[in-house]
């Protein structure tokens, strides 16, 4: 049973990853300060999965406290890093905070890897690292463009910090992850988005909305160069994405990995626009959504999503879930989340 650490455990796409993880037999360890999550994820993990995953409730920025549970576990063999801050409006801002964060806690890490001579990672990148792309869909090699904010920013940044070190330390190895929009609960609904701050993106504000937690959904535009005017993205479902990370480690664990870093797409390859989304979620639950249609949200590209080939060749994965599950799921999991 190999050992990951995953920083980041308690939050959304970490506590999902924590269950794929479990379910093909590696055990796992969390390190996450409870910034934007709690620990009754690891509970609903618990219940999922039957395994307790201990929590260090440890900021990534306190080097020592980070160096502490490298000394409490020398058999680590990875670590997945998800911990991050990750709102756009936030990091503008509020830039300090998302680059000491997100960046000295990538340090820190790398720092207490290589001082463990803990070989592999995983790191949480984002679609949001293209900016506006030229061509669609994106490949890894579409060139990135300039950040559209700090928090996309810190993303570059970690990208090239791990470019930076597998040049010339021999012993890490990373993939990059760039995930586009991800979306969804477990179908068990005991685990699902549940962040500290009042949610931004597109999915939870449609199911929040139809649970009477917001009065109405605001479209930001109809009037985009798109088949209905509306923005497209790509919503993968947040199991398909733990599942891509399992893959990911099991890539490098198998030494199949080609260089030292390798950079993947996950996203499901089809554009979805919000107008779109809105229609799956009223099909797949029978709620009508009370939405109207309002200005242009600054800062947001006009249409994105991946090209995959690259992630089902070389790590053999394949997204399984449509928009239809994203959205099933994710009301099942407000229903959840609303009755406690
Ligand atoms: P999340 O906020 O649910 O999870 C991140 C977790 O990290 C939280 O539990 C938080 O408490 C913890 N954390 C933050 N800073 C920390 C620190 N200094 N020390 C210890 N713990 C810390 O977010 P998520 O949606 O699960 O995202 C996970 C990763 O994926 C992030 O790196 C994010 O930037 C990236 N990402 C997310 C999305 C998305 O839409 N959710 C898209 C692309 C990339
Ligand atoms: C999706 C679409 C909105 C809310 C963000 C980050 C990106 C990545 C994923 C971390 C857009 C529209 C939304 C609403 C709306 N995260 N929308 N009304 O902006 O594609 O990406 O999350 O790495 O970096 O930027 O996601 O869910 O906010 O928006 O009309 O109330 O839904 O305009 O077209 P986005 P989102």
């Amino acid at each position: 049973m190999p050992k990951i650490l995953v920083t980041g455990g308690c939050g959304y796409i970490g506590s999902h990853t924590i269950v794929d993880l479990i379910n093909h037999d590696f055990s796992v360890v969390s390190l996450d300060n409870l910034l934007n999550s709690n620990e009754s994820s690891l509970e609903g993990v618990a219940l999922i999965t039957g395994k307790k995953v201990q929590n260090y409730r440890t900021d990534l920025c306190d080097l020592e406290g980070v160096r502490q549970v490298f000394l409490d576990h020398p058999d680590i063999q990875g670590v997945i890093h998800f911990a991050a801050l990750k709102l756009v409006g936030e990091s503008v801002e509020k830039p300090l905070l998302y680059y000491r964060n997100n960046v000295v806690g990538l340090l820190n890490l790398l720092d207490c890897m290589q001082e463990a001579g803990v070989p592999h990672l995983i790191f949480s990148s984002s679609c949001s690292v293209y900016g506006n792309a030229n061509e669609l869909p994106v490949t890894e090699s579409t060139p990135r463009k300039e950040a559209e904010s700090p928090y996309a920013r810190t993303k570059q940044i970690g990208e090239d910090i791990l470019q930076d070190l597998t040049n010339v330390d021999p012993r890490i190895n990373a993939i990059l992850l760039r995930y586009f929009n991800p979306a969804g609960a477990h179908e068990s609904a005991r685990i699902g988005e549940d962040p500290s701050n009042p949610p931004t993106n597109l999915v939870p504000v449609i199911t929040e909305t139809a649970a009477g937690k917001r009065q109405e959904l605001v479209v930001f535009g109809n009037d985009y160069p798109t088949r209905d005017g509306s923005n497209v993205r790509d919503y993968i479902h947040v199991m398909d994405l733990a599942n891509a990370h399992t893959k990911a480690l099991q890539y490098l664990l198998e030494k199949r990995n080609t260089a030292r870093c390798e950079i993947f797409n996950l996203g499901i390859g089809e554009g979805v626009t919000v107008l779109e989304a809105i229609q799956a979620f009223e099909r797949v639950t029978g709620k009508k959504l009370n939405y109207r249609i309002g200005p242009r949200r600054p800062g947001d590209v006009v249409a994105i999503y991946a090209n995959l080939d690259k992630a089902t060749r070389l790590l053999g994965w394949t997204p399984q879930r449509n928009i239809d599950d994203i959205m099933r799921t994710a009301w099942a999991w407000e229903q959840v989340r609303s009755a406690r």
